[in-house]
């Protein structure tokens, strides 16, 4: 199939034109295994376009363009987490609430979100609102298109994305011991062979392209712990989700779209799963009894961590009951929701922007800022995101919404 005179002809045309164009693009290509094996251009992109014109005629490679040469990735990648990345993205409120640039033209949440494999339907919303690019996950981590195998060994590949204000990933490993190492070793600090575990080792162990880990980005589980004010916190927590009705305390349609995704972990088995896999990956370095340990911890902050969550819920839970907040009009009860992020008028953020409460913006970055990093450095092994800046702010934000509850208590009429 490679090789053909025709294949040679339009790679050629391809390649002399887009030398002149977009020559950075073709010096990558050059360096890359493709062009070593003659993958050229047209392969991936066809041959239909040819001119300045016709350049809509080129086809954009989504990821079952790769698996035609490497199906066991593509196979691996559509059962982990990445692949629902778009799904999950488009299951929250917030997401329907925001400027369409920051989201259908990945420049916001669609920048990271844009991976996961889209459907023919998700691409044609997308066709039609005018975005054209981004539909191809592969190019995440090996960028275009030098297609390295080295550069997403690099843990900077996982960095564009795991990073920052509710996942600082990056910021957590790479100033902690495991990532000291790793930079030490690049130095020449300390010898090939020293011991300086990646996100790669841990999260995609064998060169693997499944990922998934035991807690997850929202850190609820089903089912609840045995003690029982952690499970009354944790129902709290689950009820400012939105997927446990507040009233009732079951379940609501929001929680059939977190199992689609699967958000969150609803039997033990499943968790367990992960988790031992991750005992496997830490005893390859530390001794089982000590990484056990290790994580435990983590889980028991998460529990600690919960207990301010859900004081915090509660007392603007109570403000909505009192009426002194005023039920936004798509929200899925009388009660705060964490799934509508900042935008806690539940509107378009074109819409009503007077009406924000504040309040319930201290409690989402509560949540989605500080509780994340509280729970996330203990299992990235960093003190200072686990203390300054995850529960020292999750003590300040408890503050906050108390003072603030107060006053609104004592100035409402
Ligand atoms: C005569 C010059 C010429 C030749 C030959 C040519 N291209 Fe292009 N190509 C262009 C120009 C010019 C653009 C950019 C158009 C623009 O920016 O509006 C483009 C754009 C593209 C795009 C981006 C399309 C998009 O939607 O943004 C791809 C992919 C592409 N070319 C691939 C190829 C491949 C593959 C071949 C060979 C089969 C090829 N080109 C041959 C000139 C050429
Ligand atoms: C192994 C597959 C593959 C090969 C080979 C390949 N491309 Fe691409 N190219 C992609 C992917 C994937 C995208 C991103 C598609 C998207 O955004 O949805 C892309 C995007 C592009 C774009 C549009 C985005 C931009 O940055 O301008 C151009 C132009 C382009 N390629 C040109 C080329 C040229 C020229 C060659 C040959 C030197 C080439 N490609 C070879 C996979 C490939
Ligand atoms: C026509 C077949 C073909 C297609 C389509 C194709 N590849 Fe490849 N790819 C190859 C070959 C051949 C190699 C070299 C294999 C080897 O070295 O074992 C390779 C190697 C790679 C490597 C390893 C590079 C390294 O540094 O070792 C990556 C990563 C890769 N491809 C990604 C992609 C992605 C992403 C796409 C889709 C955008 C894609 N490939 C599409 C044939 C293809
Ligand atoms: C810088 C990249 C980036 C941006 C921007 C971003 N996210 Fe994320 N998002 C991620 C990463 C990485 C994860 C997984 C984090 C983890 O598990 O700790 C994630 C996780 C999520 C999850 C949970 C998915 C699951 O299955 O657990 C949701 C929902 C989500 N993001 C929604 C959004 C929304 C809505 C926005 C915009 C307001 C947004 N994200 C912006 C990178 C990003
Ligand atoms: C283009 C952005 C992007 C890049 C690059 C990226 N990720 Fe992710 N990652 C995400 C998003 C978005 C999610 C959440 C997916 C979802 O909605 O379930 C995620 C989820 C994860 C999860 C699963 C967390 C859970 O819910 O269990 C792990 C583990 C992970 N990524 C590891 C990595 C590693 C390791 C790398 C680098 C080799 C990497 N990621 C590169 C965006 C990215
Ligand atoms: C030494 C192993 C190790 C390394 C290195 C590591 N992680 Fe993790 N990671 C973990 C453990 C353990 C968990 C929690 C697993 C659980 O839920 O049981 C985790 C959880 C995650 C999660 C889910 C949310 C969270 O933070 O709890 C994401 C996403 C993630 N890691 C990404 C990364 C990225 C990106 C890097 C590199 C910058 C990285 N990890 C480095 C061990 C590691
Ligand atoms: C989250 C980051 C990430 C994403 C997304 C990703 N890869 Fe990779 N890929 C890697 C890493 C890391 C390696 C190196 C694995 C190893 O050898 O340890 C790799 C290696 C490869 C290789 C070389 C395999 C070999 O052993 O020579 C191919 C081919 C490849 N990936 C294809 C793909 C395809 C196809 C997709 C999309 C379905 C994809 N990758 C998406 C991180 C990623
Ligand atoms: C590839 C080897 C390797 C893997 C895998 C690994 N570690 Fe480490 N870890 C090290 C090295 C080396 C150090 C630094 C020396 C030391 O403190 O033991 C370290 C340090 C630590 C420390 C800090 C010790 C201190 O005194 O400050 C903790 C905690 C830790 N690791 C936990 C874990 C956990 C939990 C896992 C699995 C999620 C894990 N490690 C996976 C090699 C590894």
């Amino acid at each position: 199939m490679l090789g053909t005179p025709l294949m040679t002809y339009a790679a050629d045309a391809c390649i002399d034109c887009h030398t002149k164009l977009s020559p950075g693009q073709v010096m990558d290509w050059q360096v890359s295994k493709h062009a070593e094996n003659d993958v050229g251009c047209a392969e991936c992109h066809g041959e239909a376009h040819s001119t300045a014109e016709d350049a809509m005629k080129a086809v954009l490679p989504a990821e079952q363009k790769c698996a035609e040469c490497h199906q066991d990735q593509f196979d691996q990648f559509s059962h982990g987490k990445h692949n629902f990345g778009w799904k999950s993205l488009n299951a929250i409120p917030a997401t329907h609430m925001a400027p369409d640039e920051l989201i259908e033209g990945g420049r916001g949440c669609g920048g990271c979100h844009n991976m996961g494999i889209k459907s023919e339907e998700e691409k044609k919303v997308l066709a039609d609102k005018g975005y054209r690019y981004q539909n191809n996950s592969c190019d995440e981590c090996h960028t275009r298109h030098a297609f390295s195998k080295k550069e997403a060994l690099n843990p900077r590949a996982c960095q564009q994305c795991h990073m920052g204000y509710d996942h600082p990933q990056w910021e957590m490993w790479s100033s902690s011991k495991h990532g000291m190492r790793w930079f030490a070793k690049q130095n020449g600090d300390l010898p090939e062979t020293a011991a300086a575990p990646t996100c790669q080792n841990c999260h995609l162990p064998d060169g693997s392209h499944k990922n998934e880990t035991a807690w997850g980005f929202l850190g609820v589980r089903l089912p609840l712990p045995d003690n029982e004010q952690a499970a009354a916190d944790r129902v709290t927590i689950l009820k400012a989700l939105g997927v446990l009705d507040p009233e009732t305390g079951n379940p609501t349609p929001i929680l059939d779209a977190v199992k689609a995704v699967r958000m969150a972990k609803l039997d033990q088995e499943s968790w367990q799963k992960e988790r031992d896999k991750m005992l496997k990956t830490c005893s390859q370095c530390h001794s089982p009894k000590y990484v056990k340990e290790q994580l435990d911890m983590g889980d028991s902050i998460m529990s600690k961590a919960d207990r301010l969550m859900a004081d915090a819920i509660e007392t603007v839970a109570a403000l909505y009951k009192d009426g002194l907040i005023k039920k936004p009009a798509n929200y899925p009860a009388n009660y705060p929701f964490l799934l509508t992020f900042m935008h806690t008028n539940g509107e378009r953020w074109d819409k009503d922007l007077d009406k924000l409460s504040y309040i319930d913006q201290v409690l989402v970055q509560m949540y989605m800022k500080h509780r994340m990093r509280a729970y996330q450095a203990f299992f990235h092994v960093n003190p200072d995101y686990a203390y300054w800046y995850g529960w020292n702010e999750m003590t300040k934000d408890l503050g906050e919404i108390k003072e603030l509850a107060r006053t609104m208590r004592a100035t409402h009429k």
